[in-house]
């Protein structure tokens, strides 16, 4: 299976600089794939939009394939509301064991106001934590890119938006969300309480810290660790370690910023950032903060990566049950997200670049659903856009690898 060499291409970095490392790391990976390429893919549709913005990902993937010569079975599994309503778990163990034994894994969005009341361990949210932690893929990328045909969307100033291209490197299975001890209890009045723990290991934080390094390297040099270090000693550890693991990388210019500084530079100067590191609850919120300078979060997709099996590839949006079944959510970020899998999961550059020149050249011919649309320019719903998606990967020749 392809995916055990996932970290020896150290993948990790949608940006120009990086063509010539992935491209190397990228043979080497397929050269232990079977001769006839072909991969098995999950596919978790999930929830609300997920279905719709899963199937227009599935027929790009499908094109690009046949134009790459690549084979992919889909294995399409419950996972979510879905799976609760269906089996009465939110990650049934067949879906998770379908994704560990496949190549990578597309998820398109999970919950709803349906299942927003069930007990905790009931709830479609606990499935996806589920999932990330049963793929131990503790390092999410995260990639705001500010697209120039889409800098009227955003709600900054252009000139503050302009040219933003940053990426939120994530820890994604430790911290606040995993850490022990947590519930409710009652105080010494009989008052209620809710409780969590916000936790780190060194190994935890050395991890992620040269994902986030290899990550600045191939990007512009530049990393920003972001913690809470002058109030919580989870962020104090986290920020020793860092400092020691950037010893390791004497040519990444490494910086440290307290997460509501970090929240008020995003909009202040996002311009500013390269690559973020940060933890679980922090990255959680900075990588929402950040999709908005880019217009729409309807735009950005996202890779967790771990050191050995499949990746999980997922738009950062949710499941949007207010327009789910209307035809108007917006694919882009999924597409994006296979595009992802493409390059990081599977180590196909050429087919991940057909999907992004594609993305690109239906912004360009002016297709734009609603959360992107600005007058002028035609509003298309989520069907639509797949079908000009795909009428671009047939016609756009991607440049050379
Ligand atoms: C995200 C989401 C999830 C998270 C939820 C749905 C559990 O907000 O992927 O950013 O908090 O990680
Ligand atoms: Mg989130």
């Amino acid at each position: 299976m392809a995916a055990s060499l996932q970290f020896n291409f150290k993948p990790l970095f949608l940006t120009k600089s990086s063509t010539n490392h992935a491209t190397k790391f990228a043979t080497i990976r397929c050269s232990t794939s079977p001769p006839s390429k072909s991969y098995t893919i999950t596919l978790l549709p999930g929830d609300g939009i997920g279905p719709e913005v899963i199937s227009v990902a599935k027929n790009s993937l499908q094109l690009v394939a046949s134009l790459e010569g690549i084979k992919f079975k889909f294995n399409e599994m419950p996972m979510g509301g879905a799976a609760l309503d269906l089996t009465g778990v939110p990650l049934p163990e067949e879906t998770l064991l379908a994704a560990k034994q496949s190549d990578a894994v597309l998820l398109g969005a999970i919950g709803g106001y349906k299942w927003d009341n069930n007990e905790k361990h009931l709830k479609p949210e606990t499935g996806l934590l589920q999932l990330r932690e049963g793929l131990k893929v503790f390092a999410n990328l995260r990639p705001a890119t500010v697209l120039p045909q889409l800098v009227d969307a955003s709600t900054l100033k252009k000139e503050v938006a302009e040219g933003v291209d940053l990426m939120v490197v994530r820890e994604l299975t430790g911290g606040i969300y995993f850490g022990k001890p947590r519930g409710f209890s009652t105080n010494e009045n009989g008052e209620e309480l809710g409780f969590n723990t916000e936790v780190y290991a060194t190994h935890e934080i050395d991890r992620i810290a040269r994902v986030a390094f290899e990550t600045a390297r191939k990007r512009r040099g530049k990393l920003c660790s972001v913690d809470k270090a002058n109030v919580l000693e989870a962020s104090m550890l986290w920020r020793k370690r860092v400092t020691l693991i950037a010893s390791e990388y004497p040519d990444v210019e490494l910086s440290h910023m307290y997460v509501d500084n970090a929240a008020m530079q995003l909009v202040r100067n996002p311009k500013q950032f390269d690559t973020i590191v940060t933890n679980n609850i922090f990255g959680d919120i900075l990588s929402d903060e950040a999709s908005m300078i880019t217009g729409s979060i309807g735009m950005l997709p996202s890779a967790s990566l771990g050191e050995s099996g499949p990746g999980l590839f997922e738009p950062i949006h949710g499941s949007a049950p207010d327009i789910a079944g209307q035809d108007k959510a917006n694919p882009l970020a999924t597409v994006l997200s296979a595009a992802m899998l493409l390059k990081y999961g599977l180590g196909e550059e050429k087919a991940a670049q057909r999907i992004e020149a594609a993305v690109l050249d239906t912004l360009n011919r002016g297709f734009r659903t609603g959360d992107i649309h600005s007058a002028g320019l035609n509003l298309v719903g989520c069907k639509e856009m797949g079908e000009q998606v795909l009428k671009s990967i047939d016609s756009t020749v991607p440049a050379a690898v």
